[in-house]
């Protein structure tokens, strides 16, 4: 199993701070999520269906006609590498890891940076990146990605685009450019709408595709309050653009604080903000033994910081990176 943010209880027990008294900044999450309602007995009762609203909500949402909705994007990242035969795959280094995890069981994997990969292109079969990255904060236009996803199609290759960070700019997205062969999307619920616990995801795709993960991934792979959650979230066009534009400031504010504090940001999305620095280690500690939880990364060496809530959680971060000095 790979390391993630989100592991609270351990760093509970390990600096003997309580769950409740910890500022958690390790994860992308919303710290605003979409807020769930209580829902009807009969979404417990009964099985969950596939014609109940859930996948228009996500075709409205995404602009994509071909969906499949997953139990997080987890799930599609790892059934995809088993939709092919032995083949190189070229992904940025770093990157969110599962995806190098995935393919490598029964694949080759490049590492790449962002500049190499219009000269490694020819010698890929899949060339999958993250848009946003995760947790450098690369982006790549629209047109790029549609031109790589050409090139690659011709000899049967595939464009894999985890876009699970870039509901806050949604002019970002490739997802309506979905449906011929050769590209593939993910979406995740669990950033932007902060329903991570939900586990919800969508793959957009060609149908033959679609076809071949459900059929690896069997009935009923979503379950049947996490499906009606997720339809209201997709639905609520208005917190979506609320949200937005909270995000944003939120993001450009935890910019702002961490460059104050001599942190500045190498990179970063609307949820996170990426600091490269020999201190990672260092840092990571002095932050946690006041319960405050960041992203550690050891190569290349640094920290993530995702947002902070409540207005006493960005004085708490504050009042800590002021004794970091
Ligand atoms: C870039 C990226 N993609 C996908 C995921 C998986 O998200 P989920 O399975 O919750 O949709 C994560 C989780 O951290 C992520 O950072």
């Amino acid at each position: 199993m790979l390391e993630h943010g989100g592991k609270l209880t351990q760093a509970a027990r390990r600096y003997g701070i309580a769950v409740e008294n910890w500022l958690d900044l390790s994860t992308g999450i919303n710290p605003h999520g979409w807020p769930v309602p209580a829902l009807p007995n009969e979404v417990w009762r009964r099985l969950p269906e596939d014609n109940d609203g859930l996948l228009d909500a996500a075709r409205a949402c995404y602009g994509a006609s071909h969906l499949l909705a997953v139990s997080g994007s987890q799930a599609a990242i790892q059934v995809l590498p088993t939709l092919r035969a032995d083949c190189l795959v070229g992904m940025l280094h770093p990157t969110y890891s599962e995806h190098a995890h995935a393919w490598a069981k029964q694949h080759r994997v490049a590492a790449l940076n962002a500049a190499g990969i219009e000269t490694t292109l020819d010698e890929l079969d899949v060339l999958l990146l993250c848009n946003p990255n995760n947790p450098s904060g690369e982006r790549f236009a629209p047109d790029t990605l549609l031109t790589w996803r050409q090139e690659l199609a011709a000899r049967g290759g595939w464009l894999v685009v985890d876009e699970a960070f870039i509901d806050a700019e949604p002019q970002l997205s490739i997802a309506r450019h979905t449906g011929a062969e050769g590209l593939i999307v993910l979406r995740s619920l669990g950033k932007f709408f902060g329903l991570a616990g939900a586990r919800v995801g969508f793959v957009a795709a060609w149908p033959a595709l679609l076809a071949q993960m459900q059929e690896a991934l069997g009935p009923w792979a979503i379950n049947g309050p996490a499906r009606a959650i997720a339809r209201l979230a997709l639905q609520d066009s208005v917190w979506q653009q609320h949200t937005r534009e909270r995000l944003q400031g939120d993001s450009a504010r935890l910019a702002a604080l961490l460059t104050r504090h001599g942190l500045a940001p190498a990179g970063g999305s609307s949820l996170f903000q990426w600091i490269r620095t020999d201190r990672a280690a260092g840092l990571h500690e002095v932050l946690a033994r006041q319960g405050i939880l960041t992203r550690l990364f050891d190569a290349p060496a640094s920290l993530r910081f995702g947002l902070p809530g409540a207005e006493g959680e960005w004085n708490r971060l504050e009042i800590a990176l002021g004794k970091l000095a």
